[in-house]
């Protein structure tokens, strides 16, 4: 699968500048509310950051912004390891979005009922119980990818995988810490899904993910709008 929207840039600060520019301009041109689905991990965090600087976030009607994750980790939202945490401390504090505007995934109680509730706030978001391909949920739907070739916290072999029902799943036996995980049909309803991956160790992943290697979850992500692949060179499958 060498999707025709990848782009490359000789590193992760140039890829992180093109993908600030390019949600800025998105948000602008949609009228109305915009669904930004985070991802977590470290690669998205100097993205975050940059949203947050005073010349981009004033160009941002952060009012319009609705901030949904694609995944977390069930652990309290002010542990080190929790996803939201990280995108309050390197954006979210910093940016005058209104704390409505914030759906950050439930980690209390059992994750089965996180994820369900998880699952009403997206359908109340949108509107309806089932998803349209024609009006998908999310504008923008962040992605990145593990050297496993994970994505979201959808892990290799798992049964999560194949899922096509919930929206919004509990994954208690693929890490150390039990996590909540979008499933292939909610991370798929996205006007634009846009995978930012970067770092040498990804490349023999994202090699076979680009060869179309469903063994890897990343494999197996689609979008009802368009997929964008945006890779640093270290990353970027060998020619
Ligand atoms: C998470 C993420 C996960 C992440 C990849 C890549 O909760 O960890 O959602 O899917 O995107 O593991 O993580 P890095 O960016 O840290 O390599």
């Amino acid at each position: 699968m060498a999707s025709p929207a990848t782009k490359i840039f000789d590193d992760r600060r140039q890829m992180v500048d093109a993908c600030a520019a390019w949600l800025v301009d998105r948000i602008a041109q949609t009228e109305g509310r915009f669904a930004l689905a985070l991802s977590g991990g470290s690669t998205p965090k100097p993205l975050y950051a940059l949203l947050a600087t005073p010349d981009i976030s004033r160009r941002i009607p952060w009012d319009r912004v609705h901030v949904f994750w694609g995944d977390e980790r069930f652990v309290p939202a002010d542990h080190p390891d929790n996803n939201a945490r990280m995108a309050r401390e390197t954006m979210l504090s910093h940016v005058p979005i209104p704390p409505a505007n914030i759906h950050a995934m439930p980690t209390d109680g059992e994750p089965e009922a996180a994820a369900a509730a998880y699952q009403r706030t997206l359908q109340d978001y949108y509107g309806a119980s089932a998803l349209d391909p024609a009006r998908p949920l999310f504008d923008v739907n962040l992605l990145g990818m593990g050297d496993d070739g994970h994505t979201a916290s959808l892990f290799p072999g798992a049964t999560q995988l194949d899922e096509t029902a919930a929206w919004v799943v509990a994954v208690r036996d693929q890490k150390p810490e039990t996590r909540i995980t979008l499933t292939y049909p909610a991370l798929a309803s996205a006007r634009t899904v846009l995978f930012m991956v970067e770092g040498a160790a990804k490349q023999p992943a994202l090699t076979r993910v680009f060869a179309g290697d469903r063994a890897l979850p990343a494999a197996r992500v689609h979008a009802d709008g368009d997929l964008v692949w945006y890779l640093d060179r270290s990353a970027a499958p060998a020619a």
